[in-house]
């Protein structure tokens, strides 16, 4: 077996806790010296804090959700007084680039299932930027917690017709099938008629599945009903879903794909010609 497929398996054999402290504390003697030099963004967090990937530093961080916003801006066309829905806001990445861009007539609204992440936004991005509001929605998930509330249940806060635009970075990707339907039909309740959404996903075809199945590195050999998972042990680890499928989901819930753009994940050597590594899907 690889040695990344073992160090996944190691990872996902630990509890969410004990990922979080394991990062932690790997990462403790760059955060150390980052707060020594003084050189972090008031807004980014410690890199032993970022549970949700790995920036190789504090403004490599501040790039990847500029970077964000520019796929928001081509993709959905985000103004900067329209009103937001950030699904799964994880640590602020996305919302620091958006306090760059939104004005005083525009609103953030951003929720997340982990407490830490939440309670940072809160605290540093908040408390400068009053249009921001970040919520801790405390949903299980096996990846990154032991709650107890089922996300498929889950009525999002929020009025409907509520939200110009509604996105979700790498959330889709990391969620089961029943909560992502569920998710989806919460989506055109809150969403204004003539808005639009914006997630990103893995997704593959017929001609593709065999390659994602058996892939070296990033596979996903456990097959269910049109979709497929990394791993039977944490099920939310990672997800692919088969591009039939995901239109069902969307028509299921009223929803009509506007378009589809494929990422880079499947074949990493094209990543110059792409634009994201996740597949990028527009919906509304
Ligand atoms: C890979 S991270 C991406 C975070 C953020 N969107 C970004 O781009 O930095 C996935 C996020 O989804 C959140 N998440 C997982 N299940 C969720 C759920 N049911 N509802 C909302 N967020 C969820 C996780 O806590 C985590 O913050």
């Amino acid at each position: 077996m690889k040695k990344s497929k073992r160090l996944r398996n190691l990872w996902y054999n630990l509890s969410p806790q004990q990922r979080f402290t394991v990062r932690r504390l790997y990462y403790l003697p760059s955060d150390l010296y980052e707060q020594f030099i003084n050189k972090r963004h008031r807004y980014v967090p410690p890199k032993g804090y970022i549970y949700t990937g790995s920036p190789s530093n504090s403004k490599e961080y501040i790039l990847q959700g500029l970077h964000q916003l520019e796929l928001l801006k081509e993709d959905i066309d985000i103004k900067p007084d329209d009103s937001v829905l950030d699904i799964g806001s994880g640590i602020g990445r996305t919302a620091i680039a958006l306090t760059t861009y939104l004005n005083e007539k525009g609103f953030y609204e951003g929720f997340d299932v982990v407490e830490k992440g939440v309670q940072w936004c809160n605290k540093k991005i908040k408390k400068d930027h009053s249009n921001f509001n970040f919520k801790y929605i405390p949903l299980f998930n096996d990846l990154y917690n032991e709650n107890e509330l089922e996300a498929s249940e889950f009525k999002f806060p929020y009025p409907d017709n509520h939200f110009d635009k509604i996105f979700s970075f790498s959330v889709f990707t990391h969620m089961k099938i029943d909560e992502i339907q569920h998710y989806f039909s919460e989506i055109k309740r809150v969403l204004k008629p003539d808005g639009k959404a914006f997630s990103t996903f893995f997704v593959y075809d017929d001609n593709t599945e065999k390659q994602i199945a058996n892939n070296e590195k990033f596979s996903f050999p456990y097959l269910y009903d049109g979709y497929r998972l990394m791993s039977n042990v944490v099920q939310s680890g990672n997800i692919a879903i088969h591009k039939e499928k995901l239109n069902e989901m969307l028509q299921n819930s009223n929803l009509e794909l506007v378009s589809l753009t494929e990422g880079f994940w499947k074949n990493k050597e094209n990543s110059l010609n792409e634009k994201e590594y996740q597949d990028i899907v527009v919906f509304k």
